[in-house]
């Protein structure tokens, strides 16, 4: 009841999902088949996806963090290896290498981005690191050829955590296909959604492989190919694997989805241009990870309310509720939960993630807000600050 009325009270919601009527025509069709998981539906987005990133191979999951663990498992991460996340992402990146037995270790972000520091990189290698782990940070491409140049230096992996960067490019080349892998997720708030879901891209036959098996039981064939070619008991199992399938239905979803990529990017970049346009003079406030020339996936609006700014990131916070407008935050650090205190390790300073803590916050974006929505958001920001500082 409680909660009904604060939904009733929001002008400004912070995410509203966007399913099309064609979206709901390929769930109905999808339903009709007689294969309900592990299917065609499911090979026909893993062929789209892979096409749409330019990567050789696309393997559908169900989640980015099952995703991120099969292939960090894949790659041979294990325990007593190190591999260095950073320290403001969100919990699976860090949770899939813990799953994996492997040691966390957190680097610190640049405030101009959010994305992983590369001296923080530098500074996290021991000889046990294995593995760098960036984050490609509100669809902002992270510094990945200074992230490779490193790897290659110490003959280490690279994993990219794509969650957020369904359409990030750096030149022609889209996030994912830099390092040795790339996890993707469909989640319903991300670029675009199969309510739940994950995909693996790698242009490696052997990830592929490994990531394929593992993603089913370690069986050694497929449902589909177990029903459409002799006998349907005769399979192998290869290695103890997980139930990680993306199903039929969701696979449709992601795969109609996918077919508007570019006209939900450039909505989602026109939005975040409002934004920018009209927050750019106010004293006080930055967008640390819009700001930049390459292709941005634009999938998150996130704020700095920096000292310059009269009132606190948190008293925002609140008379943005007051007006109605919904806020998020992303990501609280990592060395502030108490899972990580004990199992990560930190070997540099994390001064501009513990800063950033105090500052960011993130607006309302999604496809369907409309401008006067925006507006009230804006004002709200631009209002307060012809406060004086407190
Ligand atoms: C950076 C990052 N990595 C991984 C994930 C995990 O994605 P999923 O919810 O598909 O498991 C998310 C989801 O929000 C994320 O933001």
């Amino acid at each position: 009841m409680k909660d009904n009325k604060l939904l009733k009270k929001t002008k400004v919601p912070f995410f509203l999902p966007h399913i099309s009527s064609s979206d709901k025509k390929s769930i109905i069709n999808a339903l009709k088949s007689p294969l309900l998981t592990d299917g065609p539906k499911l090979r026909e987005f893993e062929f789209d996806f892979a096409r749409f990133i330019g990567a050789k191979y696309a393997i559908g999951v169900s989640n980015a963090t099952s995703a991120l663990h099969l292939t960090l498992k894949s790659l041979g991460v294990k325990k007593g290896d190190e591999v260095i996340v950073p320290d403001i992402t969100f919990v699976a990146t860090i949770n899939s290498v813990l799953l994996c037995g492997a040691t966390p270790v957190l680097a610190d972000v640049g405030k101009d981005d959010l994305n992983i520091s590369i001296d923080s990189v530098k500074n996290s290698i021991t000889k046990r690191t294995k593995l760098i782990l960036p984050v490609h940070m509100a669809g902002k491409i992270c510094k990945i050829n200074e992230i490779r140049k490193i790897a290659k230096k110490y003959d280490l992996l690279v994993l990219e955590d794509c969650a957020h960067a369904i359409g990030t490019k750096l030149g022609e080349k889209h996030a994912g296909t830099f390092g040795d892998a790339g996890c993707f997720s469909f989640y319903p708030t991300k670029n675009i959604t199969s309510i739940e879901g994950g995909m693996i891209i790698t242009n490696s036959k052997k990830v592929a492989e490994s990531v394929t098996t593992s993603r089913n039981h370690g069986l050694s064939r497929s449902l589909m190919h177990r029903f459409s070619h002799g006998k349907p008991w005769d399979y192998d199992v290869l290695e103890p694997g997980y139930n990680y399938r993306l199903d039929e239905i969701r696979s449709s979803l992601g795969s109609s989805q996918l077919k508007r990529i570019d006209q939900i990017n450039s909505l989602r970049k026109k939005i975040c241009k409002y934004y920018t346009d009209s927050l750019e003079s106010i004293d006080g406030i930055k967008a640390p990870a819009i700001s930049g020339k390459n292709d941005h996936a634009y999938h998150l609006y996130i704020i700095r309310v920096t000292k310059n700014y009269p009132i606190s990131r948190d008293e925002l916070f609140r008379r943005f509720t007051n007006d109605g407008i919904t806020t998020s935050l992303h990501y609280k650090p990592l060395n502030m939960f108490t899972a990580y205190k004990k199992s990560a390790k930190v070997y540099d300073k994390l001064d501009n993630s513990k800063e950033l803590f105090d500052e960011i916050i993130s607006l309302p974006l999604y496809l369907t807000i409309s401008r006067k929505q925006q507006e009230l958001v804006v004002k709200c920001i631009r209002d307060n600050s012809k406060l004086s500082h407190s």
